[in-house]
């Protein structure tokens, strides 16, 4: 088991990292804890394979006189949103949940988001643990706080920030988790790499090289991860000092992406792998990076996409006008870009034309079809 640790203005915790951790690290919390009542939040498809475990956990964890009250939600992003929330907190009435109880996050992120947004609301904020079971939340969602829903047509447009009381990386459950979420998670794991660590780049391209990736041997990868987010979080919680903006690498092209191709058909990572490797172009384009930076992203990201659908139907202008519409952006286009691999800068007002330019060649290299997986 690893332990990093979270220093935050909102809140210092640990995020542990380990098979196994529902068995041991998580029952001698929660009872440190000593919630009369726990809000267990996940989705039906996560509580049917791994509920048994946490609820023995937890009953482990309370006692007799402690009680664990459900609410599971359908799985999707398009289930992150404000009804979601409402039907929450109903059933978080119901159950007599008050601010000395505990909500317990279980999912991914969609889950980590909408369950860590309830708990920064309801009755004003309760505490909340982390228990992410993707490779993305153990990677990202989970740590640092950050948590809301989407708006129609407007994703994460509520939110707060509410940092979880611990987090609780149990690797053994990625067992369960389909491939293609894996390289999904494995792209956000590459961002780190690119922006911070060379080390983990190598790590994401032996996990790729096996024939058939699982769960062995990542805790490694997701401690050195959380390492790097809970530094970037410790020193720009709010996201409003430039530090944390660089977790974006790859996200304004990649958010874009995944609105052009309608939410739910790109997975986070796979659209987030293509927009690294456009602001990786860009990157070149602008003068600011060697020749290379592109093809080492090219060799890296292509096999997390194996299982990308409609690969070739990106259209490049109509990507255009999606990050042009992004509310989220200031003045002018800003962007991170590298000036090589772990050398990242927050770019101002680049010209329209190379951003045009590094989406068409993109997207013109994926039509191009090989040597795509
Ligand atoms: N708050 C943040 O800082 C932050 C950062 C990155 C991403 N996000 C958000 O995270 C969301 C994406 O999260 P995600 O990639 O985890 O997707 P997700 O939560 O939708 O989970 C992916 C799928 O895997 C299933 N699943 C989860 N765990 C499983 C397991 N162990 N075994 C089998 N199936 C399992 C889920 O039911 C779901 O169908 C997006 O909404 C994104 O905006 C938030
Ligand atoms: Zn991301």
């Amino acid at each position: 088991m690893e332990e990093v640790r979270v220093e935050t203005a909102g809140g210092r915790y640990p995020v542990y990292v380990g098979d196994g951790l529902y068995e041991g690290k998580f029952v001698e919390e929660i009872r440190r804890l000593r919630p009369r009542t726990v809000a267990l939040v996940s989705h039906p498809t996560i509580f049917a394979v791994h509920g048994e475990r946490m609820l023995a956990a937890l009953g482990e964890a309370l006692g007799a006189a402690g009680s664990v009250a459900r609410f599971l939600f359908s799985q999707g992003e398009e289930h992150k949103n404000l009804r979601t929330v409402e039907a929450g907190y109903v059933a978080l009435l119901e159950a007599g949940i008050n601010r000395e109880d505990v909500l317990i996050s279980f999912g991914g992120g969609v889950v980590g988001d909408t369950a860590g947004f309830i708990a920064a609301t309801y009755m004003r904020g309760i505490g909340c643990i982390q228990v992410p079971t993707t490779l993305m939340a153990m990677v990202d969602s989970s740590i640092g706080g950050k948590v809301g829903v989407d708006l129609p047509g407007a994703k994460n447009a509520v939110g707060a920030f509410h940092q979880p009381l611990a987090v609780f990386s149990d690797t053994g459950v990625l067992q369960t988790l389909p491939a293609r979420e894996m390289r999904s998670g494995m792209a956000e794991v590459a961002k780190y790499g690119f922006l911070y660590d060379e080390a983990l780049l190598a790590e994401v391209e032996t996990w790729s090289g096996r024939r058939e990736p699982g769960a062995a041997g990542l805790e490694d990868i997701i401690a050195a991860c959380a390492v790097h987010k809970a530094r970037v979080v410790g020193e720009d919680e709010r996201d409003v000092g430039g530090v944390r903006a660089m977790l974006n690498y790859g996200h304004t092209f990649g958010h874009a992406l995944e609105s052009a191709a309608g939410f739910g058909t790109l997975l986070h990572g796979e659209a987030v792998a293509v927009g690294m490797m456009m602001a990786a172009r860009l990157s070149e384009s602008m003068g600011l990076a060697q020749g290379g930076l592109y093809d080492v992203h090219r060799r890296l990201l292509a096999p997390l996409l194996a299982a990308m659908p409609l690969r070739v139907e990106v259209d490049a202008e109509e990507l255009l006008v999606y990050m042009r519409s992004d509310k989220k952006r200031g003045k002018g286009e800003r962007f991170v870009l590298l000036e090589g691999p772990q050398a990242p800068r927050l770019v101002e007002d680049v010209p329209r034309e190379l951003v045009n330019e590094a989406v068409e060649d993109i997207v013109e290299d994926i039509r191009s079809g090989e040597p795509w997986p």
